[in-house]
Parts: C-alpha cells; sequence; structure tokens
C-alpha cells in the first residue's frame, strides 16, 4: 500500500487542492461528532488517496492494536510495560486486567484520594502551588492550568521545571513560603533537574519559615525514593509504570489542575477524554477522527515528504499546547527502529512546532506562505470565547483562522499581483514588485473547531491527539512509548558535571568540549 500512496502521490503531484473543490467537500473531507468538528478538505487528499490510507491502517492492525492498549496487553514492547492512561478516564470503572489483576479498583481509589486532598488545600491557607517536574511532569498540567483559567478559582499555580536556577528562582522570589504547596512530579523520582529544583525548594520553605513536612506533596512511581526523600506516604500519590510520562496528565501528575479548576471540573476533562476513548474505538474509517487526523499525518509526512507541520490553535490560553504535542509527538514518534528492532525504511514523526494565532501571523506566517518549504499547518479555534463582553474580538479570531487556511490554499498568481499594482507601477518595476506578492497557495492545512475551550473540550483535544501519535506509530510499526534517545544526553550530562566544576580533567573528551570548558574556566576566574 505504501508504494501505491506514494504512486498516486507522484501521479497528482500537478493537481491542487484547489482542483478538488466541490459544493460538498467541506463535509464530505470532514469529521463531525456531537462534539467537535475536524475539517481536513483543505488537503491534497481525494476519495481513493482516504480509501488508501484507511487500508493502509487497516493492514497495520491499528484496531486490533487499540483493542490490546485499552485492555491492558503489553504494547511498550521494549519496557515490557502495559500501556494505559487511557484506565485514568476510565470512569465508568469496567474492569482492565494487568497480570491478572483489574487495575480499576486502585485507579479510582487514588482519584478519590487526589480530590480528597485537593479539596483540603483548596480550603486551608495555602495560596499558591508550585509544581516541580520536566517533560511529561510538567508540560501537560502546565498547558491545562493556563487553557482552564476561566475555571480557575483561589489557588495560583506556578511551574518550575527547568534546571536553570532562574527559573526557580524567579518562581520563588515573589511566593510566601508559609502558604506555599510544593509539588514534586516525577513518574521515576530521580529526574536529576527535578530532583535538584525539589531540594532547592526544601531549602528555601525551611529558611522562610514553611513547613516542608506538611507542604510538600509527591507525585510519582517510585514509593522507595519518595520516601527517602522524606516525604510521608500519606501525601504521595502513586501511580503504576503503564502511565508513560507524557501521557501522565489524567492521574495523580494532573493534582495542580485539581488544585487550580477543583474536582468537578477535573472530572469534566477525564470525561472529555473517556468521550474521545469511546469514539476512537467505535467509530469506523473515515468517520473516527483520531484516525482521519493520524492519516493526514501520514499522508503529510511519509508520502509527501514534508518535514515537518505546524501546530496553530487561534486560542490564547493554547500557548502551551504547542510545547505539549512537541514532546507527545516527537517523543512518541521519533524513531528510526521499528518493534522488531529493525531500521525503519520510512520517514519517522515530523518536527512539531507552532504558537498561537493571530501572533504567529506577525512572525512566522511570512515562511508558512511564501518559503520554499512546505509546512502543513494543524489549525485550532473555539466557536465562541469565554469573553462575551468581546465576542467582537473573538470574531476578529475566527475570520483571521479561516483566512489564513484559505490563503495558504488559493494563494495569489502573478496575473493577479500585477492587476493590484498596475495603478502604481508599470514595465520591468512593475515586474519586479509583483514578483514579491506572488502566494504559491496550494499549501495544506487541517482545521479542528470545537464549541468552547472547557474542561471537557480540552480533555477531548488531548485524547484525540495521544490516539493520533498512537495510530501513526502503529503504521510505522515502531514503539510510541518508550523514549530512549533521550538517555544518552543525561548520561554524559552525569560524566561531564565534574568536569565542569574542575574535579577532573576533560582530557578525554573532543576538542570542542575541551576548549568549550577551558573557555568556561577562564571565564569564571
Ligand atoms: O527525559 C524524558 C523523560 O523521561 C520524559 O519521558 C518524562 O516525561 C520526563 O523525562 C520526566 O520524567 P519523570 O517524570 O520521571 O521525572
Amino acid at each position: 500500500m505504501w508504494s501505491n500512496l506514494k504512486t498516486k502521490h507522484y501521479a497528482v503531484r500537478e493537481r491542487t487542492i484547489l482542483d478538488l473543490f466541490d459544493e460538498t467537500r467541506g463535509d464530505d473531507f470532514s469529521v463531525e461528532t456531537a462534539y467537535m468538528r475536524f475539517d481536513y478538505s483543505k488537503t491534497n487528499i481525494d476519495v481513493p488517496t482516504r480509501k488508501m490510507l484507511i487500508t493502509l491502517a487497516d493492514d497495520a492492525g491499528v484496531a486490533a492494536r487499540r483493542d490490546a492498549m485499552f485492555s491492558g496487553k503489553k504494547i511498550n514492547e521494549t519496557e515490557g510495560r502495559s500501556v494505559l492512561h487511557t484506565a485514568l478516564r476510565n470512569l465508568d470503572g469496567s474492569p482492565v486486567i494487568v497480570d491478572g489483576i483489574d487495575v480499576m479498583p486502585k485507579v479510582l481509589a487514588t482519584l478519590e484520594r487526589l480530590f480528597i486532598y485537593a479539596n483540603e488545600v483548596r480550603q486551608s491557607n495555602i495560596t499558591d502551588v508550585v509544581n516541580i517536574g520536566i517533560g511529561g511532569s510538567d508540560l501537560g498540567p502546565a498547558m491545562a492550568v493556563q487553557a482552564l483559567s476561566p475555571y480557575q478559582n483561589g489557588l495560583r499555580c506556578h511551574f518550575v521545571s527547568n534546571v536553570d536556577g532562574a527559573n526557580i528562582a524567579d518562581v520563588l522570589c515573589e511566593l510566601d513560603a508559609k502558604k506555599t504547596l510544593v509539588i514534586v512530579a516525577s513518574k521515576t523520582f530521580t529526574t536529576i533537574e527535578t530532583m535538584t529544583n525539589a531540594r532547592t525548594a526544601r531549602v528555601w520553605m525551611k529558611k522562610n519559615g514553611g513547613d516542608t513536612s506538611a507542604q510538600f506533596v509527591a507525585l510519582s512511581s517510585n514509593l522507595e525514593k519518595t520516601a527517602e526523600f522524606g516525604i510521608p506516604p500519606e501525601r504521595v500519590f502513586g501511580f503504576e509504570n503503564w502511565v508513560g510520562g507524557r501521557y501522565s496528565i489524567w492521574g495523580p501528575i494532573g493534582l495542580s489542575i485539581m488544585l487550580a479548576i477543583g474536582s468537578y471540573n477535573f472530572r469534566d476533562f477525564l470525561r472529555g477524554a473517556e468521550e474521545m476513548d469511546r469514539h476512537f474505538c467505535d467509530a469506523k474509517g473515515a468517520a473516527n477522527m483520531p484516525l482521519m487526523l493520524a492519516l493526514t499525518g501520514i499522508w503529510h509526512r511519509q508520502i509527501c515528504g514534508f518535514i515537518s507541520h505546524a501546530v496553530l490553535p487561534y486560542d490564547q490560553r493554547l500557548v502551551l499546547l504547542p510545547s505539549y504535542l512537541q514532546q507527545l509527538e516527537m517523543e512518541s514518534n521519533g524513531k528510526s527502529v521499528t518493534m522488531d528492532g529493525s531500521s525503519l525504511t520510512l520517514e519517522s514523526g515530523p518536527l512539531v512546532w507552532g504558537a498561537p494565532g493571530t501572533n504567529g501571523q506577525h512572525a512566522f506566517y511570512q515562511l508558512l506562505h511564501q518559503g520554499t518549504t512546505v509546512i502543513p499547518c494543524e489549525f485550532m479555534i473555539a466557536a465562541t470565547g469565554h469573553e462575551t463582553e468581546l465576542s467582537h474580538h473573538h470574531d476578529l479570531l475566527v475570520a483571521n483562522c479561516l483566512a489564513q487556511s484559505e490563503a495558504l490554499m488559493r494563494g495569489r498568481s502573478l496575473n493577479d499581483a500585477r492587476a493590484l499594482l498596475v495603478d502604481k507601477f508599470d514595465g520591468p518595476e512593475l515586474c519586479r514588485q509583483a514578483a514579491h506578492r506572488v502566494f504559491s497557495g496550494n499549501r495544506p492545512s487541517t482545521t479542528l473547531m470545537y464549541p468552547k475551550l472547557d474542561p471537557f473540550t480540552l480533555g477531548q483535544i488531548i485524547a484525540l491527539y495521544e490516539h493520533r501519535v498512537f495510530v501513526e506509530g502503529v503504521i510505522l510499526g515502531i514503539n510510541s512509548f518508550d523514549q530512549w534517545g533521550v538517555e544518552l544526553g543525561k548520561e554524559l550530562a552525569m560524566a561531564l558535571q565534574p568536569i565542569v566544576i574542575g574535579k577532573q580533567t576533560a582530557d578525554t573528551k573532543d576538542s570542542s568540549t575541551k576548549s568549550l570548558v577551558a573557555y568556561l574556566h577562564r571565564q569564571r576566574i
């Protein structure tokens, strides 16, 4: 099927997206559920291509692999683990069996404990919460707290992730240690950045009159290490190793979100994801939103060869979503070895980046419209904003979002550019000026539209993207749930630390590292 798709791509290379349009394409190439609409009509996918892409997914065994994931089979084969972030939002509690044991009673009991604890904190004298974590133990909560700020009442949440002391210093300097709760969020409880920041926060709290025995909480699956750090078991919220770091927002790692928006709203967030899980399992073929989002991804990256895609939320509160999706997609599908250890002969997952509109329009959209590289764009927009008194802002936001996808598709011909300038210029100057105003067009984009950015919808969006990544991983035949590629740098950093502080020489290092270390030491004298 791969070669059929490549042949098809070659055959339609001269055809424009606009050529595909008729009155019904907008509906025919969209998936609409009761809760949102995903439009992929502004891509070069036609009916036969879609059919081939769906066959590709069928042949790869996406449905069987999906069922294996949901039922607790150990599909993370390189780590011998189940992949069950979906169990964390399985609110109806139907059994999920791992090693002969139903994990649901424990999952629901932990959720209840978290809700009780979050309510207690929300009623205490605590005013500020500092979540210390990195990667999956930071990006999800930081993104969601910001996304759901209209639902926040009371507690202010801050996030410290970088081992750069500037991060924690800037956060702590504004806080009252007696009224601050520190959450140490780390699945492994060994991550050097997080543990360094946690120790710094503990020193700060002690020095400034806080009570470290009462004001530290741990979210982790390593209970030995949380005890070693001195956090009492009643303030440790554990989770199992079948929850991957970048998929962990739904359980204990989501504590800061619960503290910010309350347990009622957090439950709604889980319900949204649960609803998307149901849709992913039940909807068939072209009616399945995560499947179609994934297949547009495969079409663009592996067939058309576009190296990246841009995530463009027209929603200022989703400012951190591109970073969140960067980890979700790139840490999951940035692999060059297939499940059986052989080399991946296709391209791995794409480079993911982006920023909210309309700000991006005034920064990097120039390249999206006129650069030599085609970058498929994934737009997102709510039908209504929260600021009802500012609905004219939202109308403008929507108009901009729709205009960008239209402009990317339509472009502007040389003739049209000349017609715009003919009153101002003539002769060679008209040609020269017009050339700069040509847009090639035919640049693909998709648009996700939802009623409003509420907890339920955010849960849906994140689960949609999780399943997209899953489907793409299955089609590529890779393991989307390990991340060995982050290990080498960590090991080398540990080895370099004594060299940086001058306890060891850099003799074994390459001449670049050696010279940089020498320069560093000269600057520090
Ligand atoms: O270094 C990568 C990683 O392992 C991510 O997968 C993870 O989200 C992050 O580090 C943080 O890990 P932990 O929660 O164990 O501190």
